[in-house]
């Protein structure tokens, strides 16, 4: 039984047959066939914050599987009601695995001690790795081979951008990521990036400009996350001058691909000619949302 807290909980090869299950997957859902891998499992759909992404790309990804998904509002009092650790033994009795989007990271660490299912990360303040693994899996797809490339990441260094920077680690892809100062990767991920992936070709700065040359793919993401609601007024003066528009744009490979994990705020992270126009691939990125997750519940609970 493995759980999906961070992208550090997956190795790189765990993510390559994450990324060959998907494959096969995704090319049979083209085709009309939804086979029947997790009949009779069922998947709790645990959020604290609101999500249309996750919760329906899980909730339609679980039926193809033939699985059942549970959605769990509110009123389960999650964190509110009993401890985590009565929740999780409990909850364990009854489900195969739990995506659970907390607010705060530790929530979920916390939780995943007490599981004994899967417990799926759906999004927290720190990480979001299903996000992660479909970014990467988008990218493959657009890019073949990684090695030889570069892409970039224009923003606040959340949940979104940590996510990516394991994958990019995990999979040998060069990423350069430009936050304004006091927006950059907090010490303790710095530290555990470099014990973990020594070689990664990662580097961080704070002028766009900088990491967006010769980049074939620039991503970006909201500059105020779910739950910073209150620090919107500063984090907007903040990022001024790290909008992706066409002028950043240009700055990269001629026809470089623009990425959002979405919800967007257009003429705020981006201009709307950038992600509405030719170079955007947010839709395409938000599509295998739900491919890359019946891959990962597949590698999970397929072979249990
Ligand atoms: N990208 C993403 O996780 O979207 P939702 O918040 O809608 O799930
Ligand atoms: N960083 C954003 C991502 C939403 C999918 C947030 O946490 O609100």
């Amino acid at each position: 039984m493995r759980h999906v807290v961070s992208l550090f909980d997956l190795s790189t090869a765990e993510i390559e047959a994450i990324f060959a299950i998907t494959r096969d997957l995704k090319a049979k859902h083209a085709t009309g066939l939804r086979e029947s891998i997790l009949p009779g499992r069922v998947v709790a759909l645990l959020f604290e914050k609101p999500s249309l992404r996750t919760r329906v790309s899980f909730e339609t990804g679980i039926s193809h599987l033939g699985g059942n998904s549970l959605f769990l509002g509110s009123e389960v009092g999650f964190n509110a009601r009993e401890s985590l650790a009565d929740f999780g033994r409990v909850i364990s009795q009854y489900v195969d695995a739990i995506v659970v989007r907390a607010f705060r990271h530790e929530t979920v660490v916390e939780l995943a001690k007490h599981c004994t299912c899967s417990v799926i990360n759906g999004l927290t303040d720190y990480s979001h790795p299903c996000q992660g693994l479909a970014d990467l899996y988008t990218l493959r797809e657009l890019l073949g081979k990684f090695p030889g490339h570069k892409i970039a990441y224009v923003g606040d260094a959340n949940n979104v951008a940590r996510s990516l920077t394991i994958g990019c680690a995990r999979l040998d892809l060069a990423l350069a990521v430009a936050s304004p100062k006091g927006y950059g990767f907090d010490e303790p991920f710095l530290a555990r990036l470099k014990r973990e992936a020594p070689h990664a070709n990662l580097t961080f700065t704070h002028d766009p400009a900088e990491a967006v040359r010769g980049a074939a793919a620039v991503y970006t993401d909201v500059w105020t996350s779910m739950g910073q609601e209150a620090e919107t007024e500063r984090r907007m003066a903040d990022f001024a001058g790290f909008q992706v528009d066409a002028r950043l744009m240009a700055l990269a490979k001629e026809d470089a691909y623009f990425m959002h994990c979405l919800p967007a705020h257009r003429g705020e992270e981006v201009s709307a000619d950038v992600i509405d126009g030719p170079q955007s691939v947010v839709v395409e990125q938000a599509g295998n949302r739900m491919h890359v997750q019946k891959g990962v519940l597949t590698w999970l609970l397929g072979r249990e």
